[in-house]
């Protein structure tokens, strides 16, 4: 089974950026201790501040991937074009967050990501990427 997991902007700073909401764990640590402990998925990772590249990741993996965890992070809010590539796929994406988008700003409830996206989840800190695997496995029925 293939996994891809991709981050928008700013979630490279995750460890050091807004502890109070993201925590203060890296991703680095975080994806290596997922690795270890679904040593039968092959996962593929990628983080990207720039939108386009997003798009052309998501269109590069959207044919060959059993799914994709997607925290388009402040995209999510604003990108008809991270939309229109998941809707060019065949890849199903779920939608991850790892803070709970509708207890925040206003601004954090519209999802361009949401209505084309197989599922969300959010607001179970980095925990969210691991509840997204469990999403995929039992999606692939395994
Ligand atoms: C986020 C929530 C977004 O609103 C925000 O812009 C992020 C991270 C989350 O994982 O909680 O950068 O996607």
């Amino acid at each position: 089974m293939k996994i891809s997991i991709i981050n928008g902007p700013n979630l490279n700073l995750l460890g050091t950026r807004e502890t109070d909401i993201y925590g203060n764990k890296n991703f680095a640590t975080f994806y290596e201790s997922l690795k270890s402990h679904y040593q039968n998925i092959e996962f593929k990772y990628f983080q990207s501040n720039i939108e386009g590249e997003i798009i052309d990741y998501i269109q590069k993996e959207g044919f060959s991937s059993d799914g994709i965890l997607l925290n388009a992070a402040a995209y999510t809010h604003t990108s008809v074009g991270i939309a229109d590539a998941i809707k060019s796929i065949e890849s199903p994406v779920i939608e991850i967050h790892i803070s709970n988008t509708f207890s925040r700003e206003e601004f954090r409830h519209k999802s361009f990501i949401s209505p084309v996206a197989k599922g969300i989840i959010a607001g179970f800190g980095l925990d969210s990427y691991r509840l997204g695997v469990e999403s995929i496995k039992a999606l692939k029925d395994v």
